[in-house]
């Protein structure tokens, strides 16, 4: 594109339970970025009800893209593109921001780019620091679990990938069996900070093993045992070390399934400053990134993790990843569908379990 001034694209997010818009520039500025949460509406749930977040995200989404561009004191006329989330997600909210984000594109005549969540939170690393391609990715959110080598814009390589929950889902089901709320993930943390993690003997699933995947369930069920046996005479000082024994388990197996790939990826990708950056919602988790961030150390990498608010989702990782395709000339035509699947890395083979989450 030729234009003397940065690119400034709009991002909007709406895969999941934050309605999200974002005004981001090719020189890294994030020049707004405006998130609404639904958390309270879904709280009574105990988990995102599909259909209420759909429609909140059509009560929500106007207002917070007008306050997004105004904080970032554009007109449409002064954007180069206009970004969404086309999926993965849930679909009814996907449809939303993306049918907005083309009505903006072609009534102020702009570009629209069609963007990935799962890379909008791989390219999030690149808006806040500097990092090169190739580089490894350990995304962990609420609905995915994966580790990949990140090749280039749309380029990925998938290594694994869960076999039943993802890391996120670990803690949210696992909170909320000790009654802990939603989201469980924050929680849970906090619970963990007063805990024994070394109480309760808990699985750590498939360390050892000789592939990348990782598995949750396992860990969920040992903990609902647990939480059995105790029954009703459970303490809050039980929950404490129940939490934290489970961080314990959850990180362990992580860290396992992570230094794996980094000798992967020091093998077979290489380079001279290898990079891995972890990415998603459990990125916020403290304990887990002080983990990782051993295992980065002793296997010579640089962990990059995006601050709490840009690993959680937001309309800037998607503005920033529409930089990312805007600045290569590769737009979306008007007619792209919403996607419930779409998993970054087309041809890597299928994992039993894995379903939505690969
Ligand atoms: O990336 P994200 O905002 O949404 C998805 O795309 O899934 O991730 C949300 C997930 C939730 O499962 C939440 O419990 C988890 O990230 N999470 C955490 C923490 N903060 C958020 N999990 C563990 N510790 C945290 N501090
Ligand atoms: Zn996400």
């Amino acid at each position: 594109m030729q234009v003397e001034r940065p690119l400034r694209v709009l991002g909007i997010e709406t895969s999941c339970d934050e309605t999200a818009a974002a005004v981001v520039s090719s020189d890294r500025q994030v020049l707004s970025n405006i998130v609404l949460s639904q958390l309270d509406e879904h709280r009574p749930y105990g988990g995102v009800v599909p259909e209420i977040a759909a429609r909140s995200h059509i009560d929500h989404l106007d207002s917070l893209i007008a306050q997004a561009m105004q904080t970032a004191g554009l007109t449409y006329d002064d954007l180069d593109a206009v970004a969404a989330t086309a999926g993965p997600g849930l679909i009814g909210g996907v449809m939303v921001g993306l049918m907005t984000a083309k009505a903006i594109a072609v009534a102020a005549e702009k570009p629209f780019v069609a963007i990935n969540h799962l890379e909008g939170h791989a390219l999030t690393a690149r808006l806040t620091e500097d990092v090169a391609f190739p580089y490894l990715l350990l995304l962990i959110s609420g609905g995915h679990c994966q580790l990949l080598v990140v090749k280039g814009v749309g380029h990925y390589q998938r290594l694994g990938t869960t076999i039943d929950d993802a890391a996120g889902e670990a803690f949210d089901k696992t909170a909320k069996m000790m009654g802990l709320g939603y989201p469980g993930g924050p929680a849970l943390e906090k619970a963990a900070l007063n805990g024994d993690a070394l109480r309760f003997s808990l699985p750590q699933p498939m360390k050892g093993r000789p592939d990348y995947n990782f598995s949750f369930s396992g860990l969920k069920t040992a903990v609902r045992r647990e939480i059995e046996k105790l029954s009703t005479s459970i303490t809050a000082q039980d929950i404490a070390d129940l939490s934290a024994s489970f961080q314990w388990a959850l990180a362990s197996a992580i860290e396992d399934r992570l230094a794996r790939a980094m000798a992967y990826f020091a093998d077979h990708v290489g380079g001279e400053n290898m990079t891995c950056v972890v990415a998603g919602g459990v990125a916020a988790n403290h304990y887990l990134k002080q983990k990782l961030q051993d295992v980065a150390h002793a296997h010579d990498f640089r962990l990059v993790v995006p601050p709490p608010a840009l690993c959680t989702d937001n309309g800037a990782m998607i503005a920033w990843a529409g930089v990312e395709y805007a600045r290569e000339g590769r737009f979306a035509p008007l007619d792209t569908g919403a996607r419930a699947r779409w998993p970054l890395d087309p041809d890597a083979p299928a994992v039993i379990g894995a379903g939505v989450k690969a």
